[in-house]
């Protein structure tokens, strides 16, 4: 079994992936599948799914294919998925609230314990069964609560004075949805930007190949 930072950050980054596709199958009660039907799957060549998987060895066997269960609970700990980091969220707006629902409710990769947010206003509020307190109160929290995760959803021109504060307070990592690109700042810090408009790019790209102009002029 491969120590994970011994892994390429290209294999890394097309773990997610696997992980969700494997998380399906298992769904189906599929025990186990071969490099040929997953690769038909994840439309991936098999020799490049056998490239990947090798990396962690083990798990693939001649006339088997893989483990499902086995595979997927590797590749989570590979990812991090069962250490359930303690994670807060900052800026419980319309996007805030979204990501925490899916934060404790879908994805349930960490876990969310705080929601913070500047306006008095929302105060008291809960996100699921999560209660709003005031961004004054995260000092006192994270003392006590220790979270190493932190969701920012806060616009762009608050975000530094924040993330300054919280890695102060020992957050470790960010999953940073403000278009502030925090990775100028901080090393040693795990920052994740996420950029949904740069996704509708990408999307808007596609559809320009594919559809002639005049299909949708006005
Ligand atoms: P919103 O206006 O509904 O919510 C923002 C919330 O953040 C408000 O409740 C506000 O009181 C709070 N806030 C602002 N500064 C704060 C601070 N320093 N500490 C604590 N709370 C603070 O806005 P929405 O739609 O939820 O979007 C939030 C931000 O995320 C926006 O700046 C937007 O540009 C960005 N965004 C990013 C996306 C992405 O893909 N990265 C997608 C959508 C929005």
């Amino acid at each position: 079994m491969a120590k994970s930072n011994s892994i390429s950050p290209s294999v890394i980054k097309r773990l997610p992936r696997y992980y969700r596709f494997l998380g399906e199958l298992q769904k189906q009660g599929v025990e186990r599948i071969s490099s040929r039907e997953l690769s038909e799957k994840m439309k991936l060549t098999a020799s490049q799914i056998r490239q990947d998987l090798n990396c962690f060895g083990g798990f693939g066997q001649q006339g088997y294919g893989y483990h499902v269960e086995s595979l997927r609970s590797e590749i989570g700990r590979i990812l991090g998925v069962d250490r359930n980091f303690e994670t807060i969220l900052i800026g419980a707006g319309n996007l805030g609230k979204a990501i925490a629902m899916h934060i404790n409710f879908a994805t349930r990769v960490c876990r969310l314990t705080g929601i913070f947010d500047m306006n008095p206003r929302l105060t008291g509020e809960t996100v699921g069964n999560i209660p709003i307190r005031h961004t004054d109160e995260i000092a006192d929290f994270c003392r006590e609560h220790k979270p190493v995760v932190a969701v920012l959803c806060i616009p762009k021109a608050n975000t530094q004075a924040i993330a300054e504060q919280l890695v102060e307070l020992g957050i470790k990592a960010f999953w940073n949805f403000s278009h502030y690109d925090l990775s100028i700042d901080y090393e040693g810090i795990a920052v994740e930007n996420v950029h949904l408009g740069d996704s509708l790019l990408t999307l808007t790209y596609g559809a320009s190949h594919l559809i002639p102009p005049q299909e949708n002029a006005e």
